[in-house]
């Protein structure tokens, strides 16, 4: 079985890392360009903990402080030409997703003219400066990826806009800045992780080297989202989710993250995106949501493999994972039916379709869409 495997960011892990291992931060360039969200980053510490690094290096630094959740080219844009007015010759995303993503297609952009479509060619002529990301969700895997996800407005979804340049050359991975994440951030993104190592799982492009990561990443994930559902149903506040679990959904999370950058993600993605551009559901939610039609489908079409995927996550069947998953939010309302032809057709177009691991008619893909319930009106 051919098989491959790369990613070349260095982790490192633990409550203070940043400030720790500040040293590694001095050869990498001489000015910063530091790509957040408005706030959480001054909120949670890792803006105070990264400035203080890089101030100990001597490694002067500007701040880009406007990224939107699912970020669009525009701002991306806009952050590039901050950057390139101060000279910057790395960049550091700290946040969840969108801010880590940005990082990465804003280092891109420093050095490469990409227009248009050019931008998600996955082709960079000039080196990528380099990127440093700092998680601080559990969810997104992104610092350990190569992909910088962001918002196309023009074509009405998500796009990944990829390549092995764009692999972060070091992570940070702190779990204190998790501590003051609401409920609803907490479970999306630890659903996200789910899914990443499910579908990397499940994904065509899977090898013998991804399913380790994968396998590990399903074991964990799972453990972490029933460990939440406990203390949900019991209803402890988020910001007395135990460190210990914050730190295990961080570690299930970048799992997942290594997993995909070997194996990409599958349909689920790709129908998670048009909830997530059309109807505003959060990234992780979006993908909790279609995963029962997702997951009943290929137990139909793949019983053997699917019978082992739920074996890791210690559940029978796909209907037992809904069960559970029902645990942790509430499915209610179906879809339009003047909406679910038009989500169909958009993720069809998606690259990762190609990547599921049977093939899936756009009426089946309706139908999944048709089976899918939002958590309310
Ligand atoms: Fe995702």
């Amino acid at each position: 079985m051919p098989t491959s495997y790369f990613m070349p960011a260095r982790i490192l892990s633990g409550k203070g890392c940043v400030k720790e291992h500040a040293s590694l931060l001095a050869g990498m360039g001489r000015h910063a360009l530091i790509v957040t969200g408005r706030t959480s980053a001054r909120a949670n510490g890792a803006l105070a903990d990264t400035v203080a690094a890089l101030e100990k290096e001597n490694v002067s630094w500007s701040l880009f402080d406007r990224i939107e959740a699912n970020p669009s080219i525009e701002t991306i844009r806009e952050a590039a030409a901050l950057g390139r007015a101060q000279a910057s010759d790395m960049v550091i995303g700290i946040g969840g997703g969108s801010p880590m993503d940005a990082a990465k297609a804003v280092a891109a952009l420093l050095t490469n003219p990409l227009e248009g479509d050019a931008l998600f060619a996955g082709f960079y002529p000039n080196p990528v400066p380099p990127i440093v990301c700092i998680p601080t969700t559990a969810g997104t895997g992104s610092e350990a990826t190569p992909y910088a996800i962001l918002t196309d407005h023009a074509m009405q979804t998500k796009r990944n806009m990829g390549g092995s340049e764009l692999f972060p050359r070091i992570a940070f991975l702190d779990a204190s800045y998790m501590m003051g994440l609401p409920w609803s951030t907490t479970l999306n993104t630890a659903l996200d992780a789910l899914s990443h190592a499910a579908e990397g799982f499940l994904a065509i492009r899977g090898t013998a080297l991804s399913e380790p990561f994968a396998v590990t990443g399903l074991k964990q994930m799972i453990q972490v989202l029933r460990e939440l559902a406990v203390l949900w149903k019991e209803g402890v506040p988020a910001d007395e989710i135990p460190f210990v679990i914050r730190e295990s959904a961080l570690i299930g999370s970048m799992f997942g993250g290594i997993t995909i950058a070997q194996t990409g993600t599958t349909l689920l993605h790709a129908m998670g995106y048009c909830l997530t551009y059309c109807r505003n559901i959060d990234h992780g939610l979006a993908n909790a949501l279609l995963m029962p039609a997702y997951f009943e489908f290929l137990e139909k079409k793949m019983p053997d493999r699917m019978k082992l995927l739920f074996g890791h996550l210690g559940f029978s069947s796909a209907e037992a994972f809904t069960s559970f998953l029902k645990t942790l939010f509430v499915m209610m309302e179906a879809l339009p039916e003047s909406d679910i032809d038009a989500y169909a057709a958009i993720a069809a177009k998606a690259k990762n379709m190609s990547n599921t691991p049977v093939p899936v008619s756009l009426t089946e893909l309706s139908g999944m869409f048709a089976a899918c319930r939002l958590p309310s009106g």
